[in-house]
C-alpha cells in the first residue's frame, strides 16, 4: 500500500477520471478567485489597490487555464465539482470572505469588507502556496508538470507577500485589533473548511481507483491528525503579519508574466 503523497498524486494523476477530477477541482477554484477578484476590484475605490486586486484575479484565471490545458492535452473534458469537494463554497457558507451575494451589489466595499477580502485572502492564499510548493517538490523534474507548477508557484507566493502588505498597511491605519480578531477566526474556519474537503476529494479518488477500507482508512486518519496539528498548533502560521522580502509583488512595476 503506497501513502507518501509522491505515490498518492502519481496515482490520481495517472487515471484519466481521477487526473480529470484533479484538474477540475483545481480549475474551479481558481477560476473562482479569478472571477471573485475582478469584482472586488470594481468595488474597491482605492485605485492603485483595485489594480493590485485585478492583477490578482488575472493571475488566478491564468492558472484556471493551465489547469484546463492540461485537461486538454490529454483529451479530457473538465466535469463538474461535487458540492462536498469545492472548498470556496464551504467557506463561503462558513461566513467568512465577502458571499456571491455581496458581490452581486453595486456598493462600493466598506473598509471592514475589504479587512474580510483580504484576511480571507491571507488565510487562503497561505493554503495555496503551501499545496502548490508540495506539488514543486514532487514533480520538480517532471517535463509535462514541472514548468506549469513552478509558474503557479511563484505566482502564489508573490499573492502571498501582497496580502502581508496590503493587511500591514490597514493595521497602520488603525484596523489592527480588528484584523487580527478576523484572522483567528478565518484561519480556524479555513482549517476546518480543508479538512472536509480532503476527506471529500479523498472519498471520491478511492472510489474510482477502487482503494481498500484499510487504505481509505490510513488516509483519512492522517487528514484528521493533520487537522488536530493545525488546531492546536499551526494554525497561528496564516494569522501572523510580516514585511514581505518581495515588496509590491503585485504593483504596477511589477512584470507582467504570460
Ligand atoms: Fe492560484
Ligand atoms: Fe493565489
Amino acid at each position: 500500500m503506497a501513502l507518501s503523497a509522491r505515490a498518492i498524486y502519481e496515482e490520481i494523476r495517472s487515471n484519466d477520471e481521477t487526473f480529470r477530477l484533479f484538474c477540475s477541482i483545481a480549475a474551479k477554484g481558481e477560476a473562482q478567485g479569478g472571477w471573485e477578484n475582478a469584482r472586488i476590484a470594481e468595488l474597491t475605490g482605492d485605485r492603485e489597490l483595485a489594480a493590485k486586486i485585478v492583477r490578482h484575479g488575472t493571475d488566478e484565471d491564468k492558472h484556471g487555464r493551465i489547469f484546463l490545458s492540461l485537461l486538454r492535452k490529454r483529451g479530457l473534458e473538465p466535469i463538474a465539482v461535487p458540492a462536498d469537494a469545492d472548498y470556496c463554497i464551504l467557506l463561503e457558507r462558513a461566513g467568512i470572505g465577502l458571499s456571491h451575494a455581496r458581490l452581486a451589489e453595486d456598493r462600493p466595499l466598506t473598509d471592514e469588507e475589504l479587512l474580510a477580502y483580504l484576511v480571507h485572502s491571507r488565510v487562503t492564499e497561505q493554503r495555496a502556496a503551501e499545496e502548490v510548493e508540495l506539488q514543486r517538490k514532487l514533480f520538480a523534474d517532471d517535463p509535462e508538470l514541472g514548468k506549469v507548477i513552478r509558474t503557479i508557484a511563484a505566482d502564489e507566493e508573490n499573492h502571498l507577500a501582497y496580502c502581508h502588505e496590503e493587511l500591514l498597511r490597514m493595521v497602520e491605519r488603525g484596523h489592527g485589533a480588528r484584523a487580527r480578531a478576523m484572522l483567528r477566526h478565518y484561519a480556524q474556519v479555513e482549517i476546518r473548511a480543508y479538512r472536509d474537503v480532503s476527506l471529500a476529494v479523498m472519498r471520491n479518488m478511492g472510489e474510482i481507483l477502487g482503494w481498500s477500507r484499510a487504505k481509505r482508512g490510513v488516509l483519512a486518519f492522517g487528514i484528521r491528525a493533520i487537522y488536530q496539528i493545525e488546531r492546536l498548533f499551526t494554525w497561528r502560521r496564516m494569522t501572523t503579519l510580516r514585511e514581505p522580502a518581495r515588496k509590491n509583488a503585485l504593483g504596477a512595476h511589477a512584470p507582467l508574466r504570460a
